[in-house]
Parts: C-alpha cells; structure tokens; sequence
C-alpha cells in the first residue's frame, strides 16, 4: 500500500521535535521554564466547584493557578478532590472526550474494517508533515480480559475460538486522527490505520539472537528465537505491549512487558500455548520497532535491548556520540537498563538510523549504597535506605540478552544482585531537556514502599555514554498531609511525561484490588481514592508538589499520557475500567449490572446506564476550544459520562448484553454543521446515517446548554427517536421537546454546541454494538 513516505526525511525534526543538537526530549525540547505560583491556593474538588457554580460564585476560583512567562493550556488549573466515583473527571475549565473505545471499528486503506483493541497502554502523537490539525496516534493494546470478551475465565479448558478473540484484541493500533472544531476524530478510511495484533503481522527478529536456533534460559532450559526452522528470523505477532517510546527517525518502540502471561493455562495466564510457551520459545519480551507511517512495514523485534519484562524506552541522542536508549524491567526486585548503540543517529540517513538498534552494549544499573527504597512498615513514607547516592553500568553479556534479568541474578549473585541491581519496580523512564534520566519506582511490596517514587538519575559529566552516575530520589509517594483539595499526594506512580512548561505528569497505577471501597482494599491507600493523574511544577513555591489534574473511572488506570505537537491536547489512555469484576464472586458474565464499573457508557456509583466497561482513548483539551468571537465560555465538562439529565428518573436496566462488541460494518451518523436556534426548536434536525443490517437505531440529539445565570452548563438531551430501519442509508428528523425548546430559547444568539449519537442494535442483539457521534452547532 503506498503512502506518503514521511519518515526519516529531512524535515523529521517537524514531526518529532528532537533537537539534534541538543538531544532534547521531544516533549520537553521546547523549553519556556515557566514560574508557576497558586497553583493550589484556592483550589476546589470537581464536587466543591460544582457547588460554587450553582451558587453563582465560581468566579471566585479563576485564578487559582497562574503561569508567569509563557503558560500551556494545561500548566494552570484548579486541582481536582480524590474521587471514587466510577467517572473520568477533569478540572473546571477541561473538557475530556472519548476518542475510541475497544470494540469501536475502524478502516484501513484497502477497506478492511478493524477493532480497536482491548487495553490500552502506550500511546504517541505523531505529527503529519504540514498538518497542524492532524496526526497519527501509536496505541498499545496490553493485554486481554477473558471475562469481558468472551466470558470464559478458565485458561485450560478455553477454546481456540476464545482465543483468537483474545489475540485478535492485542498488540497496536495506528490511528489516523483529525481535529474539528477543536475535537478530535478518528480518520476512517485512512492509509495509515493499521492494527498488529496477537498472531499477525510476521516481526522481522534483529540482533544478536536473530537465527537463534538455541538459546539457554537462567534455568538451563533450551528454547528457540524464532517462529520455527522454517522461520528462523521471523516472530508472529507482539504480546503485552506495555508502553513504549518514539525515537527521533521517526519510529515508535513498543514493549513487550508480562510475556509470562501468554503461554501458560496456570496461573495469572492467558493459556494460549503454542510457540507463546516459555519452554520451547522465546519469541515475546522484546522491544519491537514499528514505522507507524507506513502500514506495510514489519516490525522488528531487537534482540540486542535484552528480554525481560520491557516496560518503556526513553532515548537520549547527542550530536557527536552514540544514541543511548533508557529502559525499565517493569518487575519487583529488578533494574534499570541503558543501551549504548555502536551508532550515532545521524538526521535524514535512514538506513544508518534503521540499524540503530540492531548492535550495541546493553547495560544494567548498579545503585550504590543500595538500589531500592526499604521502608520499617507499609504505608510508611519516609525510608529507611539512603535517598541519594551513586552508581555505575554494568554490561551485559550477549548470552544474557535472552533471559536477561534471571540470567544476571544467576552471574551476579542474590544477595549483591538484590542489594545493588534490584530497585522498586521501575515503570516510566523519561529524558529531560538537561540530559536527567527521571524514573518512576511504582512500588515494591518486598521491601515494604507501597507508595513509590520518581529518582532522578544524572550521568558523569552529563555524557550519555558514561559508566558511572549519581542518583537522588525527587519525589515521593504517599499522602503529603496537606490540606488544598488535590494535593493529597500520589501514589505508585507509572507513566511520566514532561510538558514544555517543563511540569512534570504523573499517573498512577495503584492496583484495582487494593483501592479504596474495592475487594481488598488497603488502609494505606485509602486517601487516594481512584487512581489519577497529576501534575508537578518543577519550579517556583509549588515546585515538587503534586496536583491532581484527573481521576480515572472504577479500577482503571490512566495510561499513555502525550500531548499533541502544540500542547493543546493531553490523549490518555483508560486501561481496565472494571478489572475487579471477575474476582468479586458474584459478576455474571452478560449482566453489566454485575460489573464494579459502567464507563464510558454509564456510571456505577451514578447508577446510570449500566453497561460493559470498555477501555477508551480519551482527549483532554481547554475550553473552549475554538470558540468563535464573542462566544462565553463555558464553565467545564468534569466527567464522563455526563449525569443522567432527569434525576429521579427509572434506570433502565439491559438484558444480559452480548460482550464482544460484534462487525456491523461502515456504520456512520451525518448532521448539517449548523443549524439555526430558530430552524432547530421549530423543525429540528435531519440526521443521516447508514448501517449495514436492518437494525434497531437509538438517535439522540444532545445540546450544552451554556451557563446562565446562576443555572450552570448542562449537557441536555433534547430529543431522540427510536425505530427499526433497513440496511443501507436512511435518515431520521429530531425534533427538541417542550423543556429543551425553552432551553434554547433562553440561549438565543449564542453558539451552541451540539451531538447527534446514534446507537445501533442489530436485530438478534439484546443491546447496542455501535454507536457513532457527529458534532453540530446550534447558532
Ligand atoms: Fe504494564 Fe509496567 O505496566
Ligand atoms: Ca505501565
Ligand atoms: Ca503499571
């Protein structure tokens, strides 16, 4: 298939804003330090500003967070309460929409219709040469949730039905996306959508162990790199891709994290046996290359970055020296890595850069006095191992890179292995503009730290290439004791990311078991209610304090956090919404009222809309976004999904759904861009659409009616039709009922605006498979 070859040209540097010179992060290559002061002074959970705003006192918290020099959208905010709602919730003055869900359907450029998968982790913006308001996101789908897809939890008596399902969901995505009136969509059709999943496309293996016939595990055990004899060189398919990393020419490393997962049918495992078992091969566990732009290339799995359980890479590139590549063992117990190519990246030179990864050293940091953080008790916040201290790099051997965390324990030894090497489970590694390695410990329940830390790792002589570097623990976890709503403090930090305002973002990943109200909830966790997202100023009074920008819905974790090329979007990924429900005992599969978490579609702890959970990429931006002249803004969109707009009124509760959201084909919604105020409370709207069965169609129109008064912003569904149509194109006029027509018309003369969602049940469906939206004005 042929697109427009984009990577690696000159102009790459447009695309991915590595400074060449300099080796500067790509998001924190454009350096405005800014002084951050307030952020928190007068700050207001999303429930507390809510209140205010219905008192008509809002305003008085506007300026609770000022950016001095040169702020981002998101470098101000009024940080928002710990939450255990079963809701996504931003600050006053965001909005947060979701841009696909699992199960939603996607086409490529030949017409194939793909599914978003299940999971997702990782997640880039790509820039699209010359296009502002397009881009490509790199989305990991991690891993699998039996029950949700297909119901069957034993992994020894699955079917290979169940399984494909489960492989099918897998692996990445590439999403051509596009924004619109400051919204963004998914491109579809699109040349660069593209989906690898669990079995396909064939990886091309490179490095030391590309051929391998037999290589030997720290337990003796001989297996092969490589699909087969037939295969040697080639591995089917990527497996638990945790996160990742972009590189500078214009490719995206993804990393295969718990491969341990897939082969087995005991245990935490998927039991899909075959060439994914750990005895006979060792095909997962790698970090995998992938040109995102173009759809036809094969990924790369390189063999010279080790295998073990690859959290992220984070690289470091300086003119003059060779690229360096940081990455973290995502296990407790276990190390850090830096991978030292036999190259220097070199702008433009694409068949050097290609083989960057290909052949290097690959070395594990040794943490002097101690690499971990030990506590006396769990919950404790202040160490009993020194916070500070120094270190060196240790190569590894190349008939390690197989096995290589077990295979350096057995060289090293336990107890140096465990006193010097082993750290806190490291998730995130990123690069700062100065060349500090940041790494997030997420927590170590062996030593006791159950509320992990950021370290900060400099280099000798700031060289990215040295074997010695000093080390100093920067932030910490736990509850901070301070009493400004959102700054109670982090917990288990995970992915990381610097905005250019040079703030540092967190998210964390406390375990969905253990949070507050779950099935084994635990005290020390208790003030942190959902996991989260938050931001660090790095400078000016608030520099290290954490504050709460985001909440994540029941049992999720926010993942994947990457702002668009100009900041004017953070993406995030929510990863199992609902995970507990499995292991509750009494969840029925097909029931949803049975399941601990309803989002996006509905919300539990609302007791709205009961319905599957769906792991979603969600975008946060400002608003307004692109208002037109003279329009008010608007006071905030802080959850989703929005409140049932009639309180009181009947939860209507589904028969069991069918689970895996089903193929119903190039389903689309089409609405006029505008429509007069006038035209809409007199004759409503014509809403177009197609689908691809005779099927039973759900159409609503809903409106955000801004604030008046001291009536605040609501998102109203003003009218909706229900009917059974044919396949095929059809359309269908909304008209607004009595409430909504006076709502509008107070809302005269302003623009307004508005969504048609159309929810499509096939006919032997008991509930909706596919739902599309198209956004409108109401002028
Ligand atoms: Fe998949 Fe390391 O979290
Ligand atoms: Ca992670
Ligand atoms: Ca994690």
């Amino acid at each position: 298939m042929s697109v427009p070859r984009t990577s690696d040209d000159p102009s790459v540097a447009d695309r991915v804003p590595v400074d060449a010179a300099t080796g500067q992060h790509p998001q924190a290559g454009r350096t405005r330090r800014s002084f951050i002061r307030g952020v928190a002074v007068a700050g207001a959970s999303t429930a507390a500003a809510v209140a205010l705003d219905a008192a008509g006192v809002a305003d008085l918290v506007g300026d609770s967070a000022v950016a001095a020099g040169a702020p981002t959208p998101f470098s101000e905010f009024t940080a928002i309460a710990p939450s255990s709602a079963d809701r996504f919730e931003v600050p006053v003055g965001f909005r947060a929409d979701v841009l696909i869900s699992w199960g939603d359907e996607f086409v490529d450029g030949e017409g194939a219709t793909l599914r978003y998968g299940f999971n997702n982790d990782f997640l880039a913006f790509l820039r699209l040469d010359g296009k502002p308001d397009e881009g490509l996101l790199f989305v990991n789908h991690e891993y699998p949730a039996p029950f949700f897809q297909h119901g069957h939890v034993d992994a020894a008596t699955k079917t290979s039905a169940q399984i494909a399902i489960e492989q099918e969901s897998v692996g990445n995505s590439v999403l051509h996306v596009r924004r619109v009136d400051g919204l963004w969509e998914v491109v579809s059709p699109s040349p660069y959508n593209r989906r690898i999943t669990g079995t396909t496309p064939a990886c091309e293996v490179t490095g030391p162990l590309r051929g391998a016939a037999e290589a030997e595990l720290a337990d003796g055990t001989k297996v092969r790199v490589g699909q087969s004899a037939a295969r040697p060189n080639e591995i089917d398919g990527s497996v638990a891709n945790c996160s990742g990393g972009i590189t500078p020419w214009g490719t995206v490393l993804s990393c295969e994290e718990n491969f341990q997962d897939y082969g087995p049918s005991t245990g935490f495992a998927y039991g899909w046996g075959g060439t994914y078992s750990l005895t006979t091969n060792a095909n997962y566990g790698w970090v995998v290359e992938h040109d995102p732009y173009d759809p036809s290339s094969t990924p790369r799995k390189h063999t010279a970055l080790g295998r073990f359980r690859h959290e992220n890479t984070a690289f470091r590139h300086v003119a003059g020296k060779p690229f360096v590549l940081y990455m973290g063992d995502d296990k407790a117990g276990e190390g850090v890595y830096k991978f030292v190519s036999d190259r220097e990246f070199k702008p433009g030179q694409r068949a050097n850069n290609l083989k960057i990864l290909e052949a290097g050293t690959l070395y594990v940091a040794k943490w002097a006095p101690e690499g971990r953080r030990r506590f006396a008790a769990d919950g404790d916040t202040t160490p009993i191992t020194p916070e500070s201290g120094t270190g060196e790099w240790v190569a590894v051997q190349e008939s390690e890179l197989v096995d290589t965390a077990a295979l350096l324990r057995k060289r090293i030894g336990s107890a140096e292995y465990d006193l010097h090497f082993a750290t806190n489970r490291p998730e995130d590694v990123e690069v700062d503009a100065d060349g500090t390695v940041y790494v997030a410990f997420t927590n170590n329940s062996t030593v006791k730290d159950q509320h992990g830390s950021v370290r900060k790792l400099v280099e000798a002589g700031n060289d990215p290439t040295a074997t010695t570097f000093t080390w100093q623990d920067y932030a910490e976890g736990g509850p901070t004791g301070r009493s400004g709503a959102g700054e109670e403090g982090f917990s288990s930090c995970d992915n990381l990311v610097f905005d250019s305002a040079n703030n540092l973002w967190v998210v964390t990943d406390i375990s969905s078991s253990s949070l507050k109200g779950s099935i084994s909830a635990k005290p020390w966790y208790e003030y942190h209610g959902n996991n989260a997202v938050f931001m660090i100023p790095r400078s000016g009074p608030n520099a290290g304090v954490a504050f709460r920008f985001a909440n994540m819905p029941i049992d999720a974790e926010g993942t994947g956090p990457y702002f668009d090329a100009d900041e004017r979007t953070l993406f995030i990924n929510v990863q199992h919404p609902g995970e507990v429900t499995p292991d509750t005992g009494d969840a029925v599969y097909g029931d949803p009222t049975t399941y601990t978490s309803w989002w996006p579609e509905g919300s539990k702890s609302d007791g709205f809309n009961p319905s599957l959970p769906r792991p979603s990429t969600v975008a946060i931006t400002r608003i307004p976004v692109e208002e037109p002249p003279g329009q008010q803004p608007t006071p905030g969109r802080p959850v989703i999904p929005p409140i049932a707009e009639e309180p009181g009124g009947p939860v209507v509760l589904p028969p069991p759904a069918q689970q895996q959201p089903g193929p119903s084909g190039r389903t689309r919604v089409d609405v006029p861009e505008r429509v007069s105020n006038a035209t809409f409370r007199s004759k409503g709207v014509q809403v177009r659409f197609r689908v691809r069965e005779a099927s039973r169609i759900d159409a609503s129109v809903q409106v955000r009616i801004p604030r008046i008064g001291r009536r605040k912003s609501r998102l109203l569904t003003v009218g909706r039709v229900r009917k059974t149509v044919k396949a095929g194109d059809g359309s269908v006029r909304i008209r607004p009922g009595r409430v909504a027509r006076a709502a509008l018309l107070g809302a005269r003369g302003r623009t307004l605006r508005a969504r048609v969602v159309l929810e499509v049940r096939p006919p032997n469906a008991k509930s909706p498979r596919v739902r599309r939206v198209d956004a409108f004005r109401i002028r």
